[in-house]
């Protein structure tokens, strides 16, 4: 799909990677819904800087955790520009707690944030994009999707439940809709995060660096363009979830 003209709604577009996302696409010429929660400040200056690409910007306001706002949201983008043709979940909600630490409140806001947002959001959206000739939906996933990890339950549980619901819903949506995910592996620390904690991550993978938003969007990008690509999950991860491998390899190189 060519991203010229398109509509694109990205959530959690205020700042990080969702920002970035939204800014990539904005290059490409692509009108964008800019949904946020609270980073008001953030959202409307990110605004101002994809209007500088010369598109249209709608900044829409939601939480995520509330059903009806995810509706509200849907319906005054398609009302507002008149269609929808690119949708990118980006926003997550990141806490952790293993068993031990879990609350129900803790659990349910991460399965809310993280896995019952996304599939409203396709939900709601799912009748215009099959209206139309084509349409994109790309879910930002995470490494914990495919590999568990105590002290991330709840992120992990729900990012796994949104690979499956990527994969689910490729099979539900196609052939107008194309629905694929993006895993990327450390791409933006927590601003908070220190020097030990950046190099010992950094260490987990393959190439022993921290990857950046734009590669993150890059992939997006790859997914929307390639017309071909259904169902898919994009590793962004500088060869993370291959790593555990070269234990093996050095062992047992037979
Ligand atoms: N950072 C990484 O290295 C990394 C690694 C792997 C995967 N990912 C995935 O990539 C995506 C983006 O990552 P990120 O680090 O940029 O995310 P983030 O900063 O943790 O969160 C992105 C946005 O999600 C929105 N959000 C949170 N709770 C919400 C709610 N109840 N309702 C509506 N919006 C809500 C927030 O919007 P407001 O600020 O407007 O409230 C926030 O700015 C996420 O899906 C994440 O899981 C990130």
């Amino acid at each position: 799909m060519n991203q010229k003209d398109r509509i694109a709604l990205v959530t959690g577009a205020a700042k990080r990677i969702g920002r970035v996302i939204a800014m990539s696409l904005a290059k490409r010429g692509c009108h964008i819904v800019l949904h946020y929660n609270s980073s008001v400040g953030s959202a409307f200056a990110t605004a101002e800087e994809l209007k500088s690409y010369g598109v249209k910007v709608l900044p829409i306001q939601a939480d995520l955790r509330r059903p009806e706002q995810i509706e509200a949201m849907i319906e005054q983008a398609v009302t507002h520009f008149g269609g929808l043709d690119i949708l990118v979940n980006s926003a997550a909600s990141f806490v952790r707690a293993d068993l031990q630490s879990m609350t129900l409140d803790v659990w349910n806001e991460i399965l809310a944030v993280n896995l019952t947002a996304p599939m409203l959001c396709i939900k709601y959206a799912a009748p215009v994009l099959l209206r139309q000739e084509s349409g994109v939906v790309i879910n930002i996933c995470d490494l914990y999707s495919e590999l568990p990890t105590p002290p991330m339950l709840a992120h992990g549980v729900a990012k796994a439940g949104l690979l499956n619901l990527t994969r689910a819903l490729a099979l539900e949506l196609a052939p107008r809709v194309r629905v694929n995910a993006v895993i990327p592996g450390v791409v933006l620390p927590p601003d908070d995060a220190s020097a030990e904690y950046l190099a010992r991550t950094a260490d987990k993978n393959l190439i022993k660096q921290w990857g950046n938003p734009d590669q993150v969007a890059q992939a997006v990008l790859f997914l929307i363009e390639n017309d071909f690509m259904v169902g898919e999950a994009l590793h962004v991860d500088g060869g993370e979830s291959l790593a555990w491998r070269l234990r093996h390899v050095i062992r047992d190189p037979a």
